[in-house]
């Protein structure tokens, strides 16, 4: 059976993110029967519904990756105790224009992290209320990691084998409710 696929959201466009480390130490672990694509959300510009009318490549790209998805993973930090605009912006674009919501029907899961003790809890709260309204089915639970350093080691896998057990385990109870909703 072909795997099943998964698009990667990453909510920073910062260059050292360690959101994008997490992402990529995630596409790393992997889980049975899904392949991860992390797709890129800062090359769309500011989203202006007078722009609707003449998507530009970039925003066309970027639907057709989310509709060709079977699941979502989006792995967000906090700003000012929220998503950060970034995210915000790609989630404007996929469900525009009226009528061609790229979000409707999608299964996803929601992991973050950050330097701080409640580690993304309130992004990952907005993001999930936003996400809701848009018609996805998001997976229960809570994945806040709190970044500290050699969590992610050199080779860009994690190196705390504890979180890696916990991350692994996540992944895997998304690829098999991906599995079971996967939009056809
Ligand atoms: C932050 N940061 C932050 N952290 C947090 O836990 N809660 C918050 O509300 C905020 N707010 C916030 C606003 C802005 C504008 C910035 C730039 C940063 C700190 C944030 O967690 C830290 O910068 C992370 O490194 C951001 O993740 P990336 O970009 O490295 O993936």
């Amino acid at each position: 059976m072909a795997a099943f696929k998964i698009a990667v959201v990453v909510g920073s466009i910062r260059r050292e993110s360690i959101n994008k480390k997490l992402a990529q130490a995630l596409v790393k672990l992997g889980a049975p029967n899904v392949e991860f694509q992390i797709v890129r959300i800062d090359d769309m510009p500011l989203y202006n519904q007078d722009d609707e009318g003449n998507l530009v490549p970039s925003v066309v790209r970027f639907k057709s990756e989310i509709a060709a998805a079977d699941g979502l993973l989006f792995v967000t930090p906090e700003h000012s105790r929220s998503i950060p605009t970034a995210l915000k912006n790609a989630i404007d674009w996929g469900a525009r224009p009226w009528g061609k919501n790229s979000w409707t029907g999608k299964v996803a899961a929601v992991v973050g992290t950050s330097p701080g003790a409640i580690s993304t809890a309130l992004a990952q709260q907005h993001l999930r209320q936003i996400l809701g309204a848009q018609g996805v089915t998001l997976m229960g639970g809570e994945v806040y990691i709190q970044f500290k350093p050699g969590l992610i080691g050199d080779d860009g896998a994690v190196a705390d084998d504890s979180t890696k057990g916990f991350l692994q385990g996540f992944l895997n109870q998304f690829a098999i409710l991906v599995g079971k909703l996967a939009a056809k």
